[in-house]
């Protein structure tokens, strides 16, 4: 996959996306002692696939976590390393897919990692089932045993297939952005459906000047039985679905939930 519009205007993403981060990470941290019991939570090392700019890793170094993570686009990760005091390799570059060989040179060892997030859908980037068991033994093999992988997505249910809109706007000292983002669902029948198509139009207003950015990404689509008979086929155990502030889904029907993946 190439360098996308959003994710190569680093600063314009942070700006965006920051304000929510610290509800996120009060979620986080309540799924990291519900499913770490006994475990020594001070210190405990943080592990983040597509961690972008860094966001949460940042307040998770804060609140006293050691932190690894990696990111396909170079670009999210030096805005990172600029952002935060980030340790020496602590950040590298590599694809979900295939991101083994990278951690280890970057001195991850395998069975370190006490607790992982993967959160807003990044996950739904990989593009094929094959892609995301190759993904899901990697982390098997960098989880602790009985450590969790936290999974931020939104499922599909493809009964009820709609476009969709979202409008979101925010701003960072002189700098107001906006981002408005359609969602268009996939088509059964045709080649496209397992895939989401995603359309964002970015406004970037300045003192001097007004920037727009479009941009274009498919996710792929699992409805709740695709992705369980997938986690299924892994060596991680699905052991609970929770909504976004950590309360169980109850059989709530969300439109982004967390899914819970422990290595036994
Ligand atoms: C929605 S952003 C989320 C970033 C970060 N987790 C956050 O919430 O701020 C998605 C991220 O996934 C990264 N990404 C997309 N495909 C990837 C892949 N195959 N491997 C690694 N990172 C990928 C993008 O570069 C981008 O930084």
């Amino acid at each position: 996959m190439g360098r996308q519009g959003l994710y190569a205007n680093p600063v314009v993403y942070d700006i965006l996306y920051t304000s929510g981060t610290a509800g996120e990470m009060g979620a986080f941290t309540q799924l990291e002692m519900q499913f770490a019991p006994g475990r020594i939570l001070k210190g405990s090392l943080w592990f983040e696939p597509a961690c972008g700019t860094g966001r949460y890793l940042r307040l998770a170094q804060k609140r006293k976590k050691r932190i690894a993570g990696f990111d396909l686009d170079e670009g999210q990760l030096d805005y990172a390393r600029q952002r935060f005091k980030v340790p020496p390799d602590a950040l590298f570059q590599a694809d979900m897919a295939d991101f083994s060989a990278a951690a280890r040179e970057s001195n991850l060892e395998p069975g370190s990692v006490d607790f992982a997030i993967n959160p807003v859908n990044s996950i739904r980037h990989l593009d094929s089932d094959q892609a995301m068991l190759a993904h899901f033994e990697q982390m098997a093999d960098f989880l602790k045993s009985g450590a969790v992988y936290v999974v931020g997505l939104s499922l599909t249910d493809y009964e009820y297939l709609m476009p969709e809109e979202d409008l979101w706007q925010t701003g960072r000292g002189h700098l107001k952005v906006s981002q408005l983002v359609n969602y268009l669902p996939p088509e059964p029948g045709t080649a496209k459906d397992r895939v989401e198509q995603v359309i964002s139009h970015l406004t970037v207003e300045g003192p001097n000047k007004t920037e727009h950015f479009d941009d274009t990404y498919d996710l792929r689509t699992y409805d709740t039985k695709q992705w369980r008979d997938l986690v299924g086929k892994s060596r991680l155990d699905h052991v609970g679905s929770f909504d976004a502030f950590a309360k169980p889904l109850d059989g709530r029907v969300l439109a982004y939930q967390l899914e819970v993946l422990r290595k036994p």
